[in-house]
């Protein structure tokens, strides 16, 4: 593996068409406290793995109003403005009431004070990405999107993306503006959006996995990576990480961490190169094991 760790080794991907990142990015919900819920337990190591950022070649940074809330926003702000060419990528549409609490909320004028807000908070003039975190089943979808248009006109957002969505609510936010990316759940043991990450590949969405490392379950031995990491000379965390980014070019990890450590390891995972029938073995193992969950899961 290369020694010198740089996301620019996982190729790039244009958000929008006119935005290019580098297809390994970072997730900035884990710079909080516990239950994503305040300040960090180590404030300094945070800042430190934030300033490591463009070091290491990573110039998209995923973020969200509610992480903290405002927690990392600020931090963000903090470390890294004016951003140079650093993308970062908020959301907004959840309310936090508490640790590990989150409500949606997507009336129009509280998706408005998202947005103003987080431009403030970012110190920023408009917002290279925004998504909306959630579709709020409360209000009717429509409302929601109206509003994210309007702001898109008026130059507050530049890209708009949505969150845990189907291929229907993508195509139907395509007649209010255009879907720039989407950000679901999915990793090697998590499958349920392959339909969602195919319809992003034919339309140059960029696809966004949260959880890429299955909130740090993949990074740990014990599971589906114990024969083929140390077969790669890799960490566990790094092979699912290079699953990810083979599995389509629309595909943006955005891994999460508050250590430094951690972060040089995952960046390290875009020179990582799954041999054609390691990535074969190890999407037909992920996909066994998230068909053996899900049957579980429905009671099958
Ligand atoms: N759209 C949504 O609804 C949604 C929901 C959840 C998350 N997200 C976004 O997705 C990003 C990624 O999700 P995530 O951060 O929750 O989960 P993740 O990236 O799957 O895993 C992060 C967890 O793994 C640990 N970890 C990271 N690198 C590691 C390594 N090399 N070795 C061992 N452990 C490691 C981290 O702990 P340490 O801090 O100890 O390294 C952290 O607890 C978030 O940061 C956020 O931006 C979006």
């Amino acid at each position: 593996m290369n020694l010198e760790p740089n996301a620019a080794a996982s190729g790039t991907f244009a958000i929008g068409d006119d935005l290019p990142v580098h297809r390994l990015g970072f997730g900035a919900m884990r710079v909080t406290g516990p239950g994503i819920w305040g300040d960090p337990s180590d404030p300094q190591e945070a800042r430190r793995v934030l300033a490591r950022l463009p070091e290491l070649g990573v110039d998209f940074v995923d973020t969200a109003d509610s992480y903290g809330p405002n927690v990392s926003e600020d931090l963000i702000r903090e470390v890294l403005h004016p951003f140079g060419g650093t993308v970062v990528a908020t959301k907004g549409g959840l309310t936090r009431h508490g640790p590990d609490e989150w409500q949606p909320v997507g009336r129009p004028e509280y998706l408005r004070q998202c947005v103003m807000m987080s431009l403030r908070r970012l110190g920023v003039e408009r917002i290279d990405l925004w998504q909306l975190h959630r579709i709020d089943p409360k209000v009717p979808r429509d409302e929601q999107f109206d509003v994210i248009r309007a702001m898109q006109g008026e130059g507050l957002i530049r890209h708009v993306g949505l969150s845990q969505v189907g291929v229907e609510d993508i195509e139907a936010a395509q007649a209010f503006f255009p879907v720039a990316t989407v950000q679901n759940l999915y990793h090697l043991a998590r499958r349920d959006s392959e339909d969602v990450l195919e319809h992003c590949e034919a339309h140059g969405i960029g696809f966004v996995p949260w959880f890429p490392l299955a909130a740090g379950t993949l990074a740990k031995p014990g599971g589906l990576l114990d024969q083929v990491a140390p077969r790669l000379g890799a960490t566990h965390g790094q092979v699912a990480l290079a699953w990810l980014l083979r599995r389509s070019p629309v595909m943006l990890p955005i891994p999460g961490t508050g250590k430094v450590a951690h972060l040089e390891e995952n960046v390290a995972a875009a020179s990582l190169e799954l041999p054609d029938d390691v990535f074969a073995e190890l999407d037909a193992a992920g996909a066994a094991a998230w068909a053996e969950e899900a049957a579980a899961r429905s009671g099958g």
